[in-house]
């Protein structure tokens, strides 16, 4: 078992432990009293889960209905759910899921009573390497992805790899899409341990989820204590591929790693065209990143105006027309912003180029 501190200040902490199997409920109560507790899960997930889940914390329960998206509706019904019961600034929100209850769960707990103290516990991959670490809560509204949030750090995540055990295999090679993120932005050290350690994530081996999990959560815990709310551009190179996965993942309802797989390919893409990253570079990362099936992004064929339109509603944009963070070289990123609409137009068309179906014309 590993612990890493993540630590903004004093009071704004968060600790984050690594283990092979657990009883989530007994680390956490060893740390954290509490009157009631709520564990949120989704309803659709596998059953001997969440009876582990409801064993290991007695207390409510609250399922997110299938199909449900990150609303703030669900997040209304976990709020009456929580007034009913009586809950106070003493009790926990426990969001056991993937990304979508995590940003959820958390954002609830933000708000409930001015904020109460939650605990977060991964139970997919992308949530163990990604989602579940550095505190950002949101729900989607009015079609924008995460664009009502805070900033709200777990007091504990428990990043047990046995959690992992009844995910089906697709949910490991989707979440792919955000260890290349990391071996792109990484230095040497960490990016070609990734590399490293990937085969052995994708055929589910326990030593390579294990480290892989490890190492993810170290660097990201790292980068979101330099610039927990992302003001000083430290935090946003891990955006690094989203701002055209998250347009991907609108546009062919693609699951959030598997988009930010095809994000990335556009971002170094659009690293080449607007004079960034030199030639031999790009040809080396493209290497690196493999193939997909094309398939997957037939939607995108003769859709660049809605991807227009979704790169530039981003919110990391601020006053600027669109912004994106790119790459000069593996471990070295830049963010670029108003970049013109014909580079934009190249870098999609290349990236589509050679997709059959739909209309040619992007
Ligand atoms: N806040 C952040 O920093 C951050 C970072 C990356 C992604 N995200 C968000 O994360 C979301 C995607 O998250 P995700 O890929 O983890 O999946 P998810 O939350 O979209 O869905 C997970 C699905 O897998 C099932 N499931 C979960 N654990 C399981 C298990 N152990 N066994 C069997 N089934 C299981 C669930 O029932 C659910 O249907 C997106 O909404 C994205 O925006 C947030």
């Amino acid at each position: 078992m590993e612990k890493i501190n993540l630590k903004i200040s004093r009071e704004n902490r968060s600790g984050i432990i690594v283990c092979r199997k657990s009883d989530p409920g007994r680390l956490v109560r060893a740390a954290l009293p509490y009157d009631k507790s709520l564990l949120i899960m989704p309803e659709d997930m596998d059953e001997k889960l969440k009876r582990r889940l409801k064993k290991s914390f007695p207390g409510e329960v609250f399922l997110m209905s299938r199909g449900r998206g990150k609303e703030l509706a669900e997040a209304e019904k976990i709020w009456g759910v929580m007034l009913k019961k009586g809950f106070s600034r003493d009790s926990v929100i426990i969001a056991a899921g993937g990304g979508k209850i995590s940003d959820m769960a958390g954002l609830a707990a933000s708000l409930y009573m001015r904020g109460i103290r939650w605990v977060s516990i991964p139970t997919t991959f992308l949530g163990q390497i990604d989602a579940a670490i550095g505190g950002k809560t949101a729900v989607d509204f009015a079609g924008v992805k995460n664009v009502i949030g805070s900033f709200y750090l777990p007091v504990f995540t428990v990043m047990d790899i046995s959690l992992l055990e009844g995910l089906p295999a697709a949910k490991f090679r989707e979440a792919a899409g955000e260890i290349y993120k990391y071996i792109m932005i990484t230095g040497k050290k960490t990016s070609s341990k990734l590399a490293r350690l990937l085969p052995g994530v994708e055929r589910r081996g326990e030593k390579a989820v294990y480290e892989c999990v490890l190492e993810c959560a170290r660097f990201k815990a790292r980068v979101v204590e330099k610039d927990f709310l992302e003001e000083k551009g430290i935090r946003e190179t891990l955006n690094f591929g989203h701002t055209a996965g998250h347009a991907v993942e609108m546009l062919c309802a693609l699951p959030h790693g598997t988009a930010v797989w095809w994000g990335i390919k556009y971002a170094l893409g659009l690293s080449l065209e607007t004079g960034l990253m030199k030639k031999a570079e790009h040809e080396r990362l493209l290497k690196l990143l493999g193939s997909r099936d094309g398939k997957e992004i037939l939607k995108l064929k003769g859709a660049f105006g809605r991807f227009l339109e979704i790169v530039r509603s981003d919110k990391k944009k601020r006053r600027r027309n669109n912004y994106f963070v790119l790459l000069r070289r593996r471990g070295k990123t830049a963010g670029l912003a108003d970049i013109p609409e014909r580079i934009l137009k190249s870098a999609y068309s290349s990236l589509t180029f050679g997709v059959n179906g739909g209309a040619d014309e992007n």
